[in-house]
């Protein structure tokens, strides 16, 4: 087998280097005027000479020099390249313009990984840069990152320093695909075809969710789900982001992503240095729903919480939707024995539980339990829930406060805030700093006591409002406009350490929803609670924008009762369920309430699901139909080991004379055999993806999953 990175030369001596994954490689090389080039990115070509040499193709244009014609690997702001740059700095003496050289390149191999770490300097400056590129190979992947270096002993202030820039050949057509909407329809999906000038997706007010996520795709000639060339990537970082996509006159389309220099400047002090977030992209051949599974499959062996990694995900007990803040020792032991007999492993009590929290007006910093609730504390809850089998989880906002509380009299400057302009709360509430120190160890005090007291088994982080007024002028000098970058990185450390010092702990994630998800936290996070909107129908749309971006694994969602909030509709409690396992399941309807024959249902559902969670939760997912091409959608996933698939078909509203027939599977193996559900004759993988199984459906708001069970 080829090497994952190689060090080649041209036939002048310069240095390039081949990056290679299991079908693709990943070319670039110093060219003859000393720029960083890139080369080839795509399918894996036969010989090496095949992918071209760096510097091979200058062109002529007038109006522009060199530079600005060259594809840069990391371009630095400052001379002649006027595309999106990836570093902008001033140095000590007011000087605005970077310039890199080569100084050297090393390849290291750490257990099955192979890095390669490409240190570039200012020729005159005391500033050093150093890529890195790590090939994940099973899944076309390649992890790139940056740290900048101050090897002098005056400050540079930086004023962006984007992760990478990748370059894409050239293609007459090129979708980009990202995805937008808002609060209760996140996960939108969003192509458009690129035109010449710039796309933007960004964030400006801390978290990134909602109307943008950290993700892009971009599909060549008509690509679609099954067919085609698709490069994608994804950023690591939930704070405030910003990818660009950028195609000049030329017609060549680069992707810029990193930390959002909007607002934004870092002192780097004499010998500090400085690393940017992971952005990680890949290229395939087949399609965005196989962009999509190579990315589940890294984010599951690579990016989720390593202590869980391969643990199943808990049937939970949300009681959110049930109870609102009015809970109490009696309504929540009361729900938690219903929640028992349904086979619920982990009951969570939603917001509520401390301080003065009846509405949303308080209690938010006093992270203390409200005895008129819970005139014995949490404990009698928490034993009854042990009791009962299950564990016990408790919902947290570490980063707000409501400013009527004991914590905000304590600490005012704890949240950020200018002088002479307003406070501008939303939920009644205003943003702790978490880019200071001491708001950090408070929030990991109050956390750590919480677990360490109590049995509790499952954080849901929530995070319900964003940055305005944005002034830390307490900062050390220099410094405040690092607090884009200080609060999002004082979070992931806070968690690690959480995580480090009580290991079993499982953190749900959340913000009003999907506020803020990303590969960053998901680091840190088991689950992602990825919207308030709880309509099923409208989760089919978001489930396909969700898994184009990240692993059904971390998709949690729960069943409710019908609400009123969003369209009126009324669902079977078995669509409901079909739903929202395709992933985490979980509940939040008001069960002491359900019937019995509603009780029945739901458990003989969750006692399935719990037979085909390992396939749901790390399973491969293909989108067999788009809720948006038709009146049926489905749903497909094959197990790792590929032993049993399971099928979802989602009958949105029938019409006389118009029903699908057959549906046609993916995955399989096609010289197998496959026992599927309710055909009594077996049938091999071919036949099931070539002639496909029968799905008569007929109603409004129907829904059907069908087992497949290897056989041989
Ligand atoms: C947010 C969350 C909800 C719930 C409430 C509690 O809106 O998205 O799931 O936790 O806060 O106040």
């Amino acid at each position: 087998m080829l090497p994952a990175i190689e060090r080649l030369s041209t036939a002048e001596g310069r240095p390039f280097w081949v990056l290679r994954t299991r079908q693709t490689a990943y070319v670039f090389g110093l060219d003859d005027r000393g720029y960083l080039q890139h080369v080839y990115w795509g399918a894996q070509l036969v010989l090496d000479s095949d992918y071209g040499f760096p510097g091979e193709s200058h062109v002529w244009r007038a109006f522009e020099r060199p530079k600005a014609l060259t594809t840069e690997e990391f371009p630095a702001w400052g001379d002649l390249n006027f595309g999106e740059p990836c570093l902008k700095a001033t140095f000590s003496d007011s000087v605005r313009c970077v310039l890199l050289e080569f100084v050297d390149s090393r390849i290291e191999q750490e257990g099955d990984r192979a890095r390669l770490t490409i240190t570039l300097k200012d020729p005159y400056y005391p500033l050093r840069v150093h890529l890195t590129y790590s090939p994940i190979p099973e899944y076309d992947l390649i992890e790139r990152g940056v740290t900048i270096e101050n090897t002098g002993d005056m400050p540079i202030t930086v004023e962006r320093i984007m992760t990478a820039a990748w370059n894409f050949p050239n293609h007459d057509l090129y979708r980009l695909r990202t995805l937008s909407g808002s609060w209760a329809s996140e996960f939108q999906i969003q192509d458009v075809d690129l035109a010449m000038g710039k796309q933007v997706i960004e964030r400006r007010r801390g978290a990134a969710g909602f109307d943008s996520y950290p993700w892009f795709a971009l599909g060549a000639d008509g690509a679609d789900e099954r067919h085609g060339e698709v490069w994608f990537g994804a950023l690591a970082f939930g704070g405030n982001f910003k990818i660009v996509t950028e195609r000049n006159g030329f017609g060549d389309v680069a992707v810029t992503g990193g930390i959002n220099d909007f607002d934004f400047a870092w002192r780097l002090d004499a010998g500090e240095r400085f690393t940017a977030p992971t952005f990680v992209a890949g290229f395939t051949e087949a399609g965005f729903g196989e962009a999509s599974r190579l990315q589940h499959g890294y984010q599951i062996d690579y990016v989720v919480p390593r202590q869980t990694a391969h643990d199943l995900r808990p049937v939970v007990y949300n009681s959110w939707y049930a109870t609102a803040r009015e809970v109490s020792e009696a309504n929540q032991i009361q729900i938690a024995e219903r929640a028992a007999q349904l086979g619920v492993e982990m009951f969570v009590m939603d917001d509520g539980w401390f301080s003065t929290r009846t509405d949303p007006r308080s209690g938010l910093g006093d992270w203390n339990v409200d005895l008129r609730k819970f005139p014995n504390g949490l404990e009698p809850l928490i034993r009854r829930v042990n009791e009962l089998g299950m564990k016990f989880g408790l919902w947290v906002e570490p980063e707000m406060v409501n400013p009527n509380t004991e914590l905000y009299k304590a600490h005012p400057e704890w949240v950020y805030h200018f002088p002479n302009r307003p406070f501008s709360e939303g939920r009644n509430q205003l943003v702790l700093n978490f880019a200071r120190e001491d708001v950090q160890a408070f929030a990991y005090d109050f956390l750590d006591e919480l677990l360490t007291e109590n049995n509790i088994a499952y954080f849901k982080w929530d995070m319900n409002w964003h940055f305005s007024e944005v002034g830390w002028l307490d900062a050390p000098a220099g410094r405040d406009r690092e607090m884009w970058v200080r609060h999002t990185q004082g979070i992931y450390d806070l968690l690690a350490k959480l995580r480090a010092r009580h290991p079993h702990v499982i953190i749900e994630t959340c913000s009003g929803g999907g506020g803020r998800i990303d590969l960053g936290i998901m680091a840190y996070s088991e689950m992602f609670w990825t919207s308030d909107n709880t309509d099923p129908y409208d989760d089919l749309f978001m489930f396909e924008g969700f898994t184009q971006a990240f692993a059904p694994l971390t998709r949690f969602r729960l069943v409710t009762d019908p609400d009123e909030m969003n369209n009126e509709r009324k669902f079977s409690l078995e669509y409901r369920f079909h739903v929202a396992m395709m992933g985490a399941l979980g509940v939040g309807a008001d069960i002491p309430r359900w019937s019995d024959s509603q009780m029945d249902e739901a458990k003989r559902l969750i006692a399935t699901y719990k037979e085909i969670a390992e396939t749901l939760q790390f399973g491969r997912v293909y989108r067999l139909l788009s809720p948006r091409d038709g009146s049926l959608s489905a749903v497909q996933f094959v197990s790792r080991a590929g032993h049993e698939s399971v099928v979802f078909a989602f009958l949105h509203a029938s019409r006389f004379g118009m029903q699908r027939v057959r549906l046609r599977l993916q995955g399989l193996d096609p010289d197998a055999t496959y026992q599927v559900d309710g055909i009594e004759a077996p049938m091999s993988g071919q036949a099931l993806m070539k002639r496909g199984i029968p799905v008569a459906m007929i109603g409004d708001y129907v829904s059907r999953m069908i087992r497949i069970r290897r056989l041989l």
